[in-house]
């Protein structure tokens, strides 16, 4: 049985066994949550994520996919850094989003992580409607069967928290 849970607040506050970053393909930091994981979470989680794209991921993390490293000083064992789309008005992404919380849980379920934190993917700087974000998410994630005790969509404003309360009903 999973929980799905809504908080607004900073991601990197949570404790759990596994946080997502919205990361950028490169896996090398950026703004928004990207920043704060790697602000908050030391220099581990970059030295994880170089050794990454020295090895499996020498192109770059794809759009859509998912990939776990230390979580270095934050309240948890693992960051799961996914990939979300940027939001395009002329091409239908949302099949991106969608993999991004379902391949987070995938690889959540492989470290044994029970309780899972998901930013608002792509809904920041890639620009995607919070509301359809929101819809993606919670329906991407009651739709995938996990291990997950918890899910907690971590929201950072009072509209992100209205749209995603919206749609977990
Ligand atoms: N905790 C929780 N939510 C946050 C935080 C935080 N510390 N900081 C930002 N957010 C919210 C934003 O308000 C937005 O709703 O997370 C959502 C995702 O925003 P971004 O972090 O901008 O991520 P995204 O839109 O997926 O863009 C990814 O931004 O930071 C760069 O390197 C990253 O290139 C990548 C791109």
């Amino acid at each position: 049985m999973t929980t799905l849970t809504l908080v607004e607040g900073d991601i990197t506050d949570q404790s759990v066994d596994a946080l997502v970053n919205a990361a950028n393909s490169s896996l090398l930091g950026g703004g928004g949550v990207d920043g704060a994981i790697h602000r908050r979470g030391g220099p581990e989680i970059l030295a994880a994520c170089r050794a990454l794209r020295a090895s499996r991921y020498g192109k770059g993390l794809p759009t859509g996919r998912a990939v776990a490293t230390t979580a270095g000083l934050l309240d948890a064992h693992w960051v799961i850094h996914t990939v979300g789309p940027v939001h395009s008005t002329t091409e239908d992404r949302s099949a991106l989003l969608a993999s991004c919380y379902r391949t987070s849980l995938l690889v959540a379920d492989e470290l044994g992580a029970r309780t899972i934190a998901f930013p608002a993917i792509s809904t920041g700087i890639y620009g995607w409607p919070l509301d359809d974000g929101a819809r993606i998410a919670v329906e991407t994630v009651r739709a995938t069967a996990t291990a997950a005790t918890e899910v907690r969509f971590v929201v950072f404003d009072d509209r992100a928290h209205e749209a995603f309360a919206a749609h977990l009903g």
